[in-house]
């Protein structure tokens, strides 16, 4: 399936297909984030991980053509101000996707990112129809823990050396939601104040 391309807004914030003429911009910010992104950054085994933001955008792009995923910019005011990439969208009788992200540092702690997972979230339930959507996270990545708590994803256990990430096989906490724990959406819920996964 070929995704028709994005835009999904809530106060500041907006989401939107990433294209070719990012690249400039992502990579500036990819550059001044280093030492905030590197840690949890994912890398490939035996390789010399350098930054190649042109491949890197034009292999989202191919990746997102083929149905597998959809690569989002997260934008405040016109600005990019992070990423957030819908990874692994299978469809029949698992109907599930992965969500990955990041925020420039600047922007850290405003809720963008706890906002942009609610809107992603619903989108992968309501439009394309997802029954699942899982977020894995370093044990040791409190931010982004903080993120799935605040949301109520609930987790589902460990995965041991599960994804390569600053150089190393890492333990990753794999936590989700489905759609019938979300009777009135995720964003609705999250803004009501309640966080009631069972
Ligand atoms: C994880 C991350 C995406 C969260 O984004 P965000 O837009 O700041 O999310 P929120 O504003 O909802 O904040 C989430 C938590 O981050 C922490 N936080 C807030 N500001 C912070 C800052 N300046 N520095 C470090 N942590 C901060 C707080 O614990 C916050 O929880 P709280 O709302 O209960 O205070 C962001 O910290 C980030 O990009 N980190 C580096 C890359 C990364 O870890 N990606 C995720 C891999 S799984």
């Amino acid at each position: 399936m070929v995704f028709p391309s994005v835009r999904l807004s809530h106060g500041e914030l907006t989401l939107r297909s990433i294209r070719m003429r990012d690249v400039k911009a992502l990579e500036r910010e990819l550059m001044f984030n280093r030492s905030w992104l590197r840690q949890w950054e994912a890398t490939n085994p035996g390789t010399f991980n350098h930054l190649d933001t042109k491949a890197a955008v034009r292999s989202l792009i191919a990746y997102g053509r083929s149905g597998g995923g959809l690569p989002l910019i997260m934008e405040v005011g016109g600005q990019i101000v992070g990423q957030i990439n819908v990874s692994g969208i299978t469809f029949g009788s698992l109907s599930s996707a992965s969500i990955g992200y990041w925020v420039a540092e600047r922007f850290a702690g405003r809720g963008l990112t706890t906002t942009a997972v609610a809107l992603l979230t619903d989108y992968c339930m309501r439009v394309l129809g997802l029954h699942r959507v899982e977020i894995c996270i370093r044990p040791e990545n409190a931010a982004s823990l903080r993120v799935v708590e605040k949301l109520g994803f609930r987790f589902e256990g460990r995965r041991e050396r599960y994804i390569h990430i600053n150089g190393d096989w890492r333990d990753h906490d794999c936590f989700a939601l489905c759609v019938d724990d979300l009777p009135e959406g995720l964003l609705a819920r999250y803004l009501s104040g309640k966080t009631n996964t069972p």
